[in-house]
């Protein structure tokens, strides 16, 4: 088979960065190891940033997400049994973020994509990239029990960081950082409406807790618990008692209890992989960068990488226009150490580091303070939350 740019991965990185080609005209194959049933299904993220909504509307796939989506303007920091409101769209002149699970927003894509008849291979498992360092990359994939290879002019890994994109590349030309973090997200899904209007970051001496959201009808919470945490020590029972402990807070308000549906442990990573080009290999998304997920990023990150690709990919494959592509790793590099950076920052602030002193807890406390009671310091947590705009495209 053959075709304009080969797609490792169909999460949202791959079918996002499929359907802006597609509008661009340029043709594309996404192969996907995993069943569709297995990709609509997997609990991930749930904040989409505005530059995310916009795309999504921008490329006609943003219809449900407008029609089932919560449009966010706050979020509320809640530390010393109080609460501090952050009013993030009066700070960033309206810009907002949404509460549309990464789930329906792969579905989306996916549902757009089977339409239009262009290709997406569900268990094609892509065993090799080939040739990038050439003029003919090629992928060489299984499915249906065959060996069989995707020749392209292009080759996009967007197949997470477990993925055969970036291991492809040769080590001496790649470099990586990472740090990993004492600590680990419990996450539950509950069959009750939420607790509250926007997501509250609860800071407490016992630990970091998380009250997020689905719908209307779906509450999504979090806990800090130390990484080797096995979900056998954590009954429901002791899930809530721990999540009430944590919200804690001298006013008016009740965590409501319901029926819990889906429970994970997740560990915490902050990875980069520089460069995001090896010759007509480019990587994005996870394949290429993960954060901890406290500062909402990973979704919104590789949904920024695919709309600077596209682009990219748009200007060289009909223009001839080289330059964007061969700007691509610095430009999007650039955003995701921003990202990185935030996404640590928001981590470090929010969580209990088991480590530190009397000392340490003190000047974290202190840092709420400022970040609750300052409008130069709300404003840069919200600038990042809500999502720094991309780079201007091409005239
Ligand atoms: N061949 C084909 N597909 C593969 C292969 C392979 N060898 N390896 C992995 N995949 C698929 C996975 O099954 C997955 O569907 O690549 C896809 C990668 O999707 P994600 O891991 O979701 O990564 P990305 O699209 O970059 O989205 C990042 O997803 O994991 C979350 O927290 C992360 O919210 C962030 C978002
Ligand atoms: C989620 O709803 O899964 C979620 C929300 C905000 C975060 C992280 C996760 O910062």
């Amino acid at each position: 088979m053959r075709t304009s740019v080969a797609i490792i991965g169909a999460g949202p990185a791959g079918l996002l960065l499929a359907r802006l080609l597609q509008r661009q005209g340029i043709d594309s194959v996404v192969l996907e190891s995993r069943s569709r049933e297995h990709v609509e299904h997997r609990q991930r993220a749930g904040i989409l940033e505005q530059g995310t909504i916009d795309v999504l509307r921008e490329c006609g796939a943003g219809e449900r997400m407008d029609r089932e989506g919560l449009p966010h303007d706050g979020i509320e920091l809640r530390f010393g049994r109080a609460g501090h409101r952050i009013d993030m769209a009066a700070l960033t002149g309206g810009r907002q973020v949404m509460v549309y699970a990464q789930t329906e927003v792969v579905r989306d894509l996916v549902a757009l994509r089977l339409e239009s008849g262009s290709p997406l291979l569900f268990e094609a498992e892509a065993l090799a990239v080939e040739g990038a360092e050439g003029e003919q990359p090629r992928v060489r994939y299984r499915h249906d029990g065959a060996e069989q290879v995707l020749a392209a002019d292009y080759v996009v890994g967007t197949d997470g960081f477990h993925g055969v994109a970036r291991k492809s590349i040769p080590p001496e030309r790649v470099r990586t950082y990472e740090r990993t973090y004492p600590y680990a997200w419990l996450g539950i899904l509950a069959s009750v409406p939420p607790s509250t209007d926007e997501l509250i970051y609860a800071n407490h001496e016992r630990g970091f807790a998380l009250h997020s959201m689905r719908s209307t009808q779906v509450s999504r919470l979090y806990l800090q618990v130390p990484p080797d945490t096995s979900l056998q020590d954590w009954p429901d029972e002791e899930i809530w008692a721990e999540l009430d402990r944590r919200f804690e807070v001298d006013a008016d308000w009740k965590l409501q209890r319901g029926p819990i549906t889906e429970r994970s442990v997740t560990p915490m990573r902050s990875f980069v992989s520089e460069p995001l080009r090896h010759g007509r290999l480019l990587l994005a998304g996870d394949a290429a960068h993960i954060v901890p997920p406290t500062g909402a990023k990973g979704l919104n990150l590789a949904a920024a990488d695919v709309t600077l690709l596209a682009r990219a990919l748009g200007s060289s494959l009909l223009r001839g226009d080289d330059a964007e592509l061969d700007a691509y790793s610095d430009t999007a590099l650039r955003r995701v150490w921003r990202a990185e950076h935030f996404s640590y920052f928001m981590t470090t602030l929010l969580h209990t580091d088991p480590a530190a002193d009397d000392f340490g807890r003190r000047l974290q406390l202190s840092h709420l303070d400022y970040v609750a009671n300052s409008t130069a310091a709300a404003t840069s947590l919200a600038e990042n939350y809500v999502g720094l705009p991309l780079p201007a495209g091409p005239a």
